[in-house]
């Protein structure tokens, strides 16, 4: 399999975590319902290939997403108690009950940067949306969990247009007040430019937030995505959500379309000299193998020069 030319750039990080959410993120706003079976072997090949963190499903309502509304049986056929976390979405207390009966050891809460988005998503309001996240991160955390928090919508908003900055940083140090372990600041229609990116970091870090408590979440609707993670590898981002394939979106957001994909991130990472743990070839398989499962050929520009 070719690879890309290893030229280092000695001003960015030498090491990024993925955080890969195909499972979730991306199975989310399939159509084709995907058996359990291929969602545990999905699981099972992203572990194998070198994936650290697998975002492995959401104990939402099953009404909202019914593609996951098999959550506790997929739980129950994957080893929790392994070395690799395999997060959950978890959004309230019902979501926690059922992500705690299962034996889940790693949850993420998913706020809204506005009001709009916290309503179609949350079925809540900006401000409501953390009375709703507050008895499921203490609780969680009591429990020995480890908590992370998404904000979405941090770039733009289908509805509401732009989204002030100031708004997607008190939401997010909100949460990191109520426990998170790490922020996921969220592009959940892929509208963000690389200035935007960084202007977005440098403002969480004047607000005391350092780069080792972000995560960045880029859907790459608009074809932005990899530029996006390579402006924040610029300002010590080093841990990326990315979707095996490019397989993803969000079904309450118009116009999104699939997330980074992980192999296009691998690839760059690869040629830029970052360690990342990933085996390509292995996660490329994989990908292509899903594709076949859903009937479609895979989004990754990567996945399609490789095969
Ligand atoms: P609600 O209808 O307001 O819930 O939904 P409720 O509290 O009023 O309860 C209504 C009924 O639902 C009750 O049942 C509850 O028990 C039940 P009844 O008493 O009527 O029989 N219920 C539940 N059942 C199972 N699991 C639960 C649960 N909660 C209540 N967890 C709720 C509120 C938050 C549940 C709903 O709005 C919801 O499920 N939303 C999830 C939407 C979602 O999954 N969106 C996609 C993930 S976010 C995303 O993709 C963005 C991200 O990728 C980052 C980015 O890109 O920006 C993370
Ligand atoms: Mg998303």
């Amino acid at each position: 399999m070719s690879l890309p030319s290893v030229v280092r750039d000695p001003a960015l990080p030498t090491e990024v975590t993925i955080y890969e959410v195909g499972p979730r993120d991306g199975l989310q706003n399939e159509s084709v319902v995907v058996p359990l079976d291929a969602k545990v072997e999905f699981i099972t090949r992203l572990v194998a290939a070198g994936l650290p963190y697998v975002e492995a499903t959401s104990f939402v309502h099953p009404k909202w997403v019914p593609q996951l509304a098999d959550a506790a049986e997929l739980v129950a056929r994957l080893p929790m108690d392994r070395a690799t976390p395999l997060p959950v979405l978890v959004p309230n207390e019902r979501g926690l009950d059922r992500a705690l009966e299962s034996g889940v050891r790693h949850i993420a809460v998913f706020a809204s940067a506005t009001e709009t988005f916290a309503q179609k998503n949350l079925n809540s309001t900006l401000d409501t949306q953390l009375d709703m996240f507050e008895p499921v991160m203490r609780r969680a955390l009591a429990a020995g969990l480890d908590v992370r928090a998404y904000v979405s919508m941090c770039f733009g908003d289908p509805w509401e247009g732009e989204v002030p900055i100031d708004q997607v940083v008190s939401v997010g140090q909100s949460l990191l007040e109520l426990g998170a372990s790490q922020l996921s600041i969220g592009d959940t229609i892929g509208v963000a430019t690389a200035g935007h990116v960084r202007e977005l970091v440098g403002r969480f870090v004047a607000a005391g937030t350092g780069v080792d408590r972000l995560a960045m979440h880029f859907h790459d609707t608009y074809g932005q995505a990899l530029a996006n993670a390579h402006a924040a590898l610029q300002v010590g981002i080093t841990t990326f959500d990315a979707s095996a394939g490019g397989l993803g979106g969000c079904p309450y957001a118009e116009s999104a379309t699939g997330n980074l994909a992980t192999e296009d991130l691998v690839w760059m990472l690869g040629g830029l000299g970052i360690r990342h743990g990933v085996d390509l070839a292995a996660l490329v398989e994989t990908s292509r193998w899903m594709a076949g499962v859903l009937g479609k050929e895979p989004a990754s520009a990567v996945v399609r020069a490789l095969s």
